[in-house]
């Protein structure tokens, strides 16, 4: 619902039609977002059980599947999501052959690999919400550190959604202004101080989160607007995003994980060449290697 409202907040949608198996609840849902149409610009919104419902789609984004509770890894979901999935991504290739798919059910990448070889469709068609949602964590953090917008921050997280993440602090920069041409250690453990925690708190923060309110709504809810506008109106925008890169920085996993891709009406038009120092791109290594491993024993 937060992925639905922040594409009807943007203008993106003329239809939108929400599908799920609890029928009186989305019914309640598709009704009170009716009801609010005079404030948005009348789009079509309608839901029900059915796939057919939405034949036809541009863009269909997978949000179905267990998710954490407090304390839980997103990892331990996967096998539980993959027998949802099994379900959903057949009927959506179906009635929407042509569509991106857009996942953003947890653990993100492996079900992102999952749509993808489930659909058949081709790579650049299935894309996962990734760490385009722990990047905004993390510039929200450095930018609050620094007193300036995100907005104003380039900052990047690339590699598993989650625990095993890789923040690029060689890359990080204000400005123009990179923070390691000012503080060559920052973000390590033996750098400036304060700056060592800022990637932790960023794995903790759905966690933090999750304790607090139960879910995480409302940032992946805005991070999956953004992309679906990169996407419908052809923006070009980079953004790190899950997606199969096998043979992209040295990654020989047969993987989904996010680097920084460019958007476009096509989906993945293009993943960009990212420039990493010998620890990061041992750490995105492994974080490859890890969601490889979880892969290898997946049952579908
Ligand atoms: C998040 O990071 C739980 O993956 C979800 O908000």
């Amino acid at each position: 619902m937060a992925c639905s409202m922040s594409i009807l907040l943007k203008n993106l949608a003329t239809d939108l039609t929400l599908i799920d198996v609890i029928e009186d609840k989305l019914k309640g849902e598709v009704l009170d977002l009716n009801h609010g149409n005079l404030f948005l610009s009348n789009v079509h919104i309608d839901g029900g059980k059915d796939y057919s419902l939405s034949s036809g789609s541009k863009i269909v984004v997978i949000t179905a599947g267990a998710r954490q509770q407090v304390g839980e890894s997103r990892l331990s979901l996967v096998q539980r999501n993959v027998n949802i999935f099994k379900h959903i991504v057949p009927k959506i290739a179906e009635h929407s052959p042509d569509a991106i798919i857009i996942v953003v059910s947890n653990p993100v990448d492996l079900m992102t690999y999952v749509a993808w070889k489930l659909s058949g469709f081709p790579r650049h068609r299935v894309l996962g919400s990734g760490t385009n949602l722990d990047s905004a964590r993390f510039r929200h953090i450095i930018a609050s550190r620094l007193s300036v917008s995100p907005s104003s921050i380039h900052a990047c997280i690339v590699g598993e959604h989650g625990d095993s993440s890789v923040p690029l602090w060689s890359s990080v920069s204000v400005s123009g202004r990179s923070l390691t041409s000012i503080e060559p250690k920052i973000g390590q453990p033996d750098g400036p101080k304060g700056w060592d925690t800022v990637h932790k708190q960023v794995v903790d923060g759905a966690y933090d989160v999750i304790r607090l309110k139960g879910y995480t709504n409302w940032a992946i809810g805005l991070s999956c607007a953004e992309m679906v506008e990169s996407i419908l109106k052809n923006k070009h925008r980079i953004m790190p995003v899950s997606c199969f890169v096998k043979g992209m920085v040295g990654i020989k996993d047969d993987v989904c994980l996010s680097l920084p891709c460019v958007l476009n009406a096509s989906g993945v038009n293009n993943i960009v060449q990212v420039n990493l120092n010998k620890s990061e791109k041992a750490a995105l290594n492994k974080s490859a290697t890890l969601i490889a491993k979880v892969q290898e024993d997946l049952k579908w």
